[in-house]
């Protein structure tokens, strides 16, 4: 299948990492989001981005800014009319997903491959919602996707074969490493790492130990890269929230309820790195 033009719904952390690496790939990408200042954020840190790209001698500026030009910025949805792949980031609820997926069935070719990035959700009632269950496949990136090599591929219940062979075509331009999974709640990756990062929480919140030495012990004590409430700040507690809910709500199972603390800080506007305040406090958001 030839890919030329990506499409890619939100600009948030994962969309525009995930417009950065298509453009850095060579491909012209069309990043939508529903306001002009959600779209000049997106834009902002793929330039931040290229910059230091720039800084370290591994681009050219005329290299970078011809990535950057690649990347059209737009609120209209049917400004991906075009795409011949899309990829949608937006926020992890499947109402406001499988909306996006019937309005784009609308303006987009009927070949135009759909993938969605979600952390979790089903990939098969997406599916059903999009009008073409056989062209519809999970493509989850891990945070930072300029640098996290994984692109987890879900097949849902229809998708063909043609669909996976495609998306795992484009993650390997993009510079990643596939794996195929089959649908499950939270697939493989963060159905492991999820729970690990709710453990942390509950650690913290019964007194157990510090923020700082439970990160310090699985850094050294595991050689994990950053500890587990950094990397939950990382990610987002809303988007961590939302996606043990979904563990929790699709097993039934108690030993997946999200930590109380997480869901206070959600409530209190804390969010991590995002809002400048998590589990830590950061100067620059
Ligand atoms: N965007 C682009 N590049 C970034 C970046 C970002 N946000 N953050 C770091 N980098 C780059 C740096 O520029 C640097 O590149 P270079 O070595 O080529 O110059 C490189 O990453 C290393 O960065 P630093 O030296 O600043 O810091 P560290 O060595 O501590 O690495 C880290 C930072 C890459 C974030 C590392 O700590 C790490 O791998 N942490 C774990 C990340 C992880 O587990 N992610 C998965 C989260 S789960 C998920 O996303 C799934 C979702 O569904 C919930």
């Amino acid at each position: 299948m030839n890919i030329s033009i990506i499409g890619v719904v939100g600009a948030g952390i994962m969309g525009s990492g995930i417009a950065q690496v298509a453009a850095r790939a060579g491909f012209n990408v069309v990043m939508r989001d529903i306001s002009d200042s959600f779209v000049s954020r997106g834009m902002t840190a793929i330039g931040k981005n290229m910059d230091r790209e720039v800084q370290k001698n591994r681009l050219t500026r005329e290299e970078a800014d011809a990535v950057l030009n690649r990347v059209k910025g737009t609120t209209d949805l049917g400004d991906l009319a075009g795409c011949d792949f899309v990829i949608e980031a937006a926020v992890e609820q499947i109402e406001l997903k499988k909306n996006i997926f019937r309005e784009l069935d609308k303006f987009c070719r009927p070949g135009t491959i759909f993938a969605s990035n979600t952390s979790g959700l089903s990939i098969t009632e997406m599916a059903a919602a999009s009008g073409r269950p056989a062209k519809f496949i999970g493509m989850h990136f891990f945070n930072p996707v300029p640098v996290m090599r994984l692109v987890e591929l879900i097949k849902g219940a229809e998708t063909d074969d043609s669909t996976y062979e495609a998306a795992s075509d484009l993650a390997k331009k993009f510079g990643k490493e596939p794996i195929m999974v089959n649908e499950a709640p939270l697939f493989a990756v963060n159905r492991i790492l999820v729970p690990m990062l709710n453990e942390a929480m509950f650690v913290l919140m019964e007194g157990v130990a510090s923020a700082e030495d439970i990160d310090k012990g699985m850094v050294l004590g595991a050689n994990h890269p950053m500890g587990p409430l950094a990397l939950s700040d990382l990610i987002g507690l809303d988007t961590l929230l939302m996606v043990m809910e979904t563990l929790y709500n699709e097993t039934g199972d108690s030993k997946y309820r999200p930590c109380p603390l997480l869901r206070k800080k959600v409530r209190a506007g804390h969010l991590g790195r995002k809002t400048g305040r998590g589990f830590y406090e950061y100067e620059s958001k």
